[in-house]
């Protein structure tokens, strides 16, 4: 069995800082420290406080992670910018690029102090179920040793993958930090084609739903690439093709997707400061 996983100081504890601590506390972490204004407890030997100032002088983590709001993050910097001397940052601030990340801290630290190190990662909220997909950007000042630690602490609640360009990370936020809610806005639409056709609310919910869950499921375990797996529901001439022929057409899911991928991406880049916001 793995050794327990080291002391974080997780900076941020609602979805997705809640999600991760969850997958931590069932591999097992060394005592920790939890900062959020609005969870009601964590478990011991943890230690759950209302601010950063809070947190004492003598804690050495092993690794920081940020997981507030991207706006809220700098109000916060102050106080944790001394930890940032003992240990890396992980960031899963959806926008906020790693070199302004450091730059905050940075300038919260007295001059001619060591440069902190903030690796970024993009997890998403299936990772409160052990499910999420995590995609990590480190620096190249970032150890083998620090990478491996984050993929670990990701790992204990889903996928993890690494690209080597942070600009990849808004495409990456748009696919699968966003992707979640297409999928339910998609169970969401059959729910609703259902009851248009005359099921009854709760069968259509329930069709809807299981059939989502299931073609997830059965993609994953399965291995087998999607397209082959939608050829497999599809006989010529039968019920599936005449809807894919709507779907697929050019102008229809093709094109919807692409250009919603592009809007989040944007978005993306706009909030990370890359682009001026439209
Ligand atoms: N949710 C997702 O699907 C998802 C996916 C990928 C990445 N992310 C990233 O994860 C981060 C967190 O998102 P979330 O959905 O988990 O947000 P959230 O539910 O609002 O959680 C953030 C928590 O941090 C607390 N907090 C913020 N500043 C604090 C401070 N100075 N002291 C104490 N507590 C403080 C917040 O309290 P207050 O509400 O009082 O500020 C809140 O409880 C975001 O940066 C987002 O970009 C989210």
């Amino acid at each position: 069995m793995d050794a327990m996983l080291p002391p974080l100081l997780l900076v941020g504890c609602g979805n997705m800082g809640g999600a991760m601590l969850d997958g931590w506390l069932k591999e097992g972490l060394a005592p920790s420290f939890i900062i959020d204004r609005h969870r009601p407890s964590v478990p011991a030997p943890h230690h759950l406080v209302r601010s950063a100032d809070e947190v004492p002088d003598s804690f050495h983590p092993g690794m920081i992670v940020l997981a507030t709001k991207p706006q809220k993050v700098d109000a916060v910097m102050t106080a944790i910018a001394p930890f940032a001397l003992r240990a890396p940052v992980l960031s899963v601030l959806a926008g906020r690029r790693a070199g302004d990340l450091t730059d905050c801290l940075t300038d919260a630290l007295p001059a001619g102090s060591p440069m902190p190190l903030v690796i970024r990662a993009m997890p998403n909220t299936p990772s409160s179920v052990g499910q999420g997909m995590s995609v990590c950007y480190a620096p190249p000042a970032a150890t083998a040793a620090q990478r491996a630690l984050c993929t670990r602490l990701l790992r204990a609640v889903g996928d993890v993958a690494w690209i080597e360009h942070e600009d990849e990370m808004d495409a990456v936020t748009a696919i699968s930090g966003s992707g979640p809610a297409y999928v339910f806005l998609l169970a969401e639409l059959l729910e609703e084609a259902g009851i248009a056709e005359g099921l009854p609310p709760d069968l259509a919910r329930q069709i809807a739903r299981q059939t989502v869950a299931g073609a997830g499921a059965l993609m994953v375990r399965s291995g087998v690439d999607a397209a082959t797996l939608r050829r497999n529901v599809t006989s010529p001439g039968g019920t599936t093709q005449k809807a894919l022929d709507v779907l697929m057409a050019p102008d229809a899911w093709p094109a919807t997707l692409s250009a919603a991928i592009r809007a989040a991406a944007r978005r993306s880049r706009e909030l990370s400061g890359a682009l001026p916001v439209s």
